[in-house]
């Protein structure tokens, strides 16, 4: 694999799930592979999950790994071309992305959608510009429009905990204070969309995901019938896109709660964590066995070590 930016840089995303739970089994198996090459991960947001689960995932392949918080610790980087930079920013990403490839074999990013401008951020503008300047493989690790990492660990937790070949995923929009972006939704309905599962989607009106991401997926927009017959529950805000970007809803009707969960078949309570608790999600729910979100978490590691395994392959 040249590159993991999105689904589109995976042939077949069953054959990837199922080598992330190989890598799963036996961690230690390719600890040589990355022997003398270098992660480089440049976050431009916060992180918890991804930062420290592609850490160790670099490290279980023999990799030397970097971080930096290009946001707190780097210089202010301007994006745009013929720019007179007399502003704040005091590097262009032009160098900045050149010179991170002199250090490294595969460099990690994460840019979250700015949600100011919707053309802006559907068109990936940071993490293209980022790419196309770059002389090494980068890997996404959450863009302006989505995560697969994320979207690849969730496909695993699916696949450990199904009990039939198509199971009912419902992903469904919970409230929360601030505008977040959609890129783990829209991924996350990508990724089962190319899976055997049956998926619906539920939430108030003015937050349609993008149809790029949606394709073959129902939409229902009463939550409580779409969580009929459920076998998994994907809570996740994400803000409105129509208009785009903003918090039109904080109806706490939304908030999955075990009266909600008890409509499922004996469903399971998925989330990409962070949470925010009695806001997406009751206590009561997220802290019963229904929940697997730590599995999710957990799937993480090993989902970034099959796609570091693969870019390390294709390095050679
Ligand atoms: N799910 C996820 O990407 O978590 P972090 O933002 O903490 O990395």
């Amino acid at each position: 694999m040249k590159q993991f930016l999105s689904i589109n840089d995976v042939p077949d995303v069953s054959e990837l799930v199922h080598q992330a739970l190989t890598v799963k089994r036996n961690p230690d198996a390719w600890k040589e592979l990355g022997l003398y090459k270098t992660l480089g991960m440049i976050f431009m947001n916060p992180s918890l999950r991804t930062r420290l689960s592609t850490q160790k995932a670099g490290n279980s392949l023999g990799m030397n790994v970097m971080v930096m918080n290009v946001a707190q610790d780097g210089w202010n980087l301007e994006t745009g071309d013929g720019v007179v930079m007399d502003g704040d920013a005091q590097e262009h990403i032009r160098e900045a992305a050149r010179v991170i490839s002199q250090y490294c074999d595969i460099i990690a990013l994460r840019s979250f959608a700015r949600l100011k401008n919707q053309e802006e951020d559907r068109s990936e503008a940071f993490l293209t510009r980022f790419v196309d300047e770059a002389t090494v493989p980068v890997i996404n690790m959450e863009s302006a429009t989505g995560h697969p990492l994320q979207a690849l660990a969730d496909l695993m937790t699916i696949e450990e905990h199904r009990s039939t070949t198509a199971p009912r995923v419902v992903l469904t929009w919970a409230p929360h204070p601030r505008a977040l972006p959609q890129a783990v939704p829209n991924s996350f309905a990508q990724w089962v969309g190319k899976s055997d599962a049956e998926l619906i989607i539920t939430h108030p009106e003015g937050y349609t995901l993008d149809p790029e991401f949606t394709a073959g997926a129902a939409f229902e927009p009463d939550q409580n019938r779409a969580l009929e017959g459920a076998d998994f529950v994907y809570a996740k805000n994400w803000s409105s896109t129509t208009p785009y970007g903003e918090v039109l809803s904080r109806d706490r009707d939304w908030m999955i709660t075990e009266e909600k969960m008890s409509l499922t078949n004996q469903g399971k309570f998925m989330h990409c964590l962070p949470v925010r608790r009695n806001v997406i999600v009751t206590d009561e729910v997220l802290d019963s066995p229904t929940s697997i979100v730590i599995e999710q978490a957990a799937n993480r590691e090993f989902a970034t070590q099959a796609v570091l395994k693969r870019v390390l392959e294709w390095i050679g």
